[in-house]
């Protein structure tokens, strides 16, 4: 039986600053550092904007962020802990967005990956998300994208 350890919540302005330099060591490597803490606490005011984390009770093992729009929602960063990756963590994650859309009655989902991003596509892909579109130079000019999509109401 498989006994989930984790558990999933909105964010909160304590949490900033680990949600900042997640994406710093495992999403931004080699472009900068554009989430900074102020930066994820904009996300956290923001009315259009949900800041999720999955936590083990003590540390943040996994978060998302998620941009809402009237017939829309666009995933802007994702990730979870390297010590804790094919657990189902990321699943949960990515489940727990797509029904906050799904309740606000946003029928889509998109995001994008790096190109080179070979277990984030995989990843993507196995939760139904389809590659529409190749983006050269999407990051900062410097690597190139993909654009993925799901329609939930499909
Ligand atoms: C992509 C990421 C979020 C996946 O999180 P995760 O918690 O490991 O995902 P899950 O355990 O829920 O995986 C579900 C399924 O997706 C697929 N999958 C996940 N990671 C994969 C990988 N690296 N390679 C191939 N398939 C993968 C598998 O089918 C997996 O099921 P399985 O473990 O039973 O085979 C995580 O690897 C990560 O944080 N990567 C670094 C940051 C990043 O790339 N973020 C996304 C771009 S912004």
């Amino acid at each position: 039986m498989f006994i989930r350890n984790f558990e999933i919540r909105l964010a909160c302005e304590r949490d900033a600053l680990h949600i900042a330099e997640m994406s710093r060591q495992l999403i931004e490597v080699g472009l900068g550092w554009s989430w900074t803490p102020a930066r994820v606490l904009r996300s956290l005011h923001d009315r259009n904007t949900n800041v999720a984390v999955a936590h083990d009770g003590g540390r943040i093992i996994g978060f998302g962020i998620a941009q809402y729009q009237s017939d829309e929602a666009h995933i802007a960063l994702f990730a979870v802990e390297s010590t804790r990756r094919r657990c189902g963590v990321g699943t949960a994650l990515i489940r727990w967005m797509e029904e906050t859309a799904l309740t606000a009655g946003i029928g889509v989902i998109y995001l994008e990956a790096r190109l080179s991003n070979v277990g984030a596509r995989a990843f993507y892909r196995k939760m139904g998300y389809r590659e529409v579109k190749l983006v050269p130079g999407m990051y900062r000019g410097i690597e190139a994208g993909v654009r993925l999509a799901r329609d939930l109401w499909a």
